[in-house]
């Protein structure tokens, strides 16, 4: 699907999930909707009392559509309405396992136009086994 369509139906139904999103802590709430060979993934954030738990909307996401059988990963748009959200470092290095180079990260919030990452800038020199000696 192309990137515009993709943003414009997609962001629409990231904004109607928010409602899923489990955040009674930060109260900052975030879906991601990641596109695949298997169709489209959503996933909120779920937190916990005890707080190292909490896991984010992105590997919510990915945890989904891997469940289900995806095995190439196009594109995730991250939307939050109560802050600019990016990826958090554990993140990227779960999303870093699955993707190619040119996996797009599309970061949107209520404020602006949507920021479009190839996931390669955002996890640069990433820790990978492909190249055991
Ligand atoms: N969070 C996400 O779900 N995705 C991001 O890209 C950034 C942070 C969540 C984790 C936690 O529930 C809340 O946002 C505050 O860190």
């Amino acid at each position: 699907m192309a990137r515009e369509l993709f943003i414009e139906r997609f962001l629409e139904i990231a904004k109607q999930y928010i409602q899923n999103s489990y955040a009674p802590y930060s109260r900052i709430r975030v879906s991601a909707v990641l596109e695949t060979d298997k169709g489209y993934f959503v996933g909120v954030n779920i937190e916990n009392a005890s707080y190292g738990l909490t896991v984010c909307a992105e590997r919510v996401a990915f945890f989904k559509a891997i469940s289900e059988g995806a095995k190439k990963f196009y594109r995730i748009l991250i939307y939050s309405p109560d802050i600019n959200p990016s990826p958090c470092g554990a993140c990227r290095q779960v999303m870093s396992e699955f993707v190619d180079d040119n996996f797009e990260v599309i970061i949107c919030s209520e404020e602006g136009e949507p920021v479009i990452l190839e996931l390669s800038r955002l996890l640069p020199y990433k820790f990978s086994t492909q190249h055991r000696r």
